[in-house]
């Protein structure tokens, strides 16, 4: 791409056309975003240690009964929930399409010794095995895939849930969701950064589509070299506490509790996430 594609983009891109989500699994990428998801300095790609450690603590709680179970995590990033619920006696499972984050994750099991596999896998796709007693979809992943794949993902979930098991989402509220879309363009100027390891300025613009309750967040980065354009897209699905009731229900699920946030208790981070805890019918014996 050039710079006149930027000049004749759509200015209306349709949800999920012009690409999926960031590109989490090239490995150039990857590697530059786990700097940030073990950056102790903000909460973007992972919330900072204390606050993990305070979620794992109350899944392990309230959500496990303090129950060691087995634990399957889709999109763990680099295992910062999985090593610590390992650390409390449970046995973990994670699948991510990060190579640079599965990488960090597996070594880190390794060197400490815990209970924990990693899968590289697309989710959409990675065959998820059987027997677990909590499946959990963190930090607001479930909102990036297109419905469809949401549902598939949470099928896939239930097959994947002994009898009884939970599973754990953490999705964005629709306020969260539609602020992401309405939000105005805006631009940076960078030697170095997330999107490319060489001087740059990124571009980001933003689109609310109010029918369908999507948000799409475009990103060009023009390299400042040679002024080649490479373009990045996201959509983000909104979904109201009925359709989320309705999703998980119609993906097999019972007994849906929602919480304020994945402490139990309003956050007073403001993310804009939710916690939402449902179960896979117990089977009568
Ligand atoms: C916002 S990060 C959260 C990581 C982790 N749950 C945490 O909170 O520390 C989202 C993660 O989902 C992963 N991901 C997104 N889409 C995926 C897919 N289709 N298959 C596997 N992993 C995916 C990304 O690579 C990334 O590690």
């Amino acid at each position: 791409m050039d710079l006149l594609d930027i000049v004749h983009r759509n200015p209306d891109p349709e949800p999920w056309t012009e690409g999926e989500k960031i590109p989490w699994h090239e490995p150039g990428f990857s590697a530059r975003m786990l700097r940030e998801h073990l950056s102790q300095s903000h909460d973007a790609a992972s919330r900072r240690f204390p606050i993990v450690e305070r979620q794992v603590t109350w899944i392990h709680q309230q959500i496990l009964g303090g129950e060691p179970t087995r634990v399957l995590d889709l999109g763990c990033g680099p295992g910062l929930y999985t090593s610590r619920l390992a650390n409390l006696g449970h046995t973990c499972t994670g699948i991510d399409f990060s190579p640079a984050s599965i990488d960090y994750a597996r070594a880190e099991a390794t060197r400490r010794g815990l209970p924990c596999s990693y899968c590289l896998d697309d989710i959409r796709t990675a065959d998820y095995g059987t027997g677990y007693g909590l499946v959990m979809l963190l930090f607001g992943e479930l909102n990036v895939f297109r419905p469809e794949d949401a549902r598939l993902i949470l099928r896939k979930a239930h097959q994947a849930l002994l009898s009884g098991g939970r599973l754990l989402l953490e999705p964005h509220t629709y306020a969260a969701v539609a602020q992401l879309g309405t939000e105005p363009a805006s631009w940076d100027a960078s030697p170095a950064g997330l999107f490319s390891n060489h001087p740059h300025i990124f571009l980001q613009e933003n689109t609310w589509h109010a029918e369908q309750a999507v948000a799409t967040n475009r990103y060009y980065v023009i390299d400042a070299e040679s002024g080649a354009v490479t373009r990045h897209a996201a959509s983000t699905q909104a979904y109201t506490d009925d359709a989320y009731r309705d999703l998980i229900a119609g993906c097999g699920f019972t007994n849906l509790t929602h919480y304020p946030s994945l402490i139990g208790t309003a956050a007073p981070d403001g993310f804009g996430l939710l916690a939402l805890v449902a179960e896979k019918v117990a089977v009568q014996g």
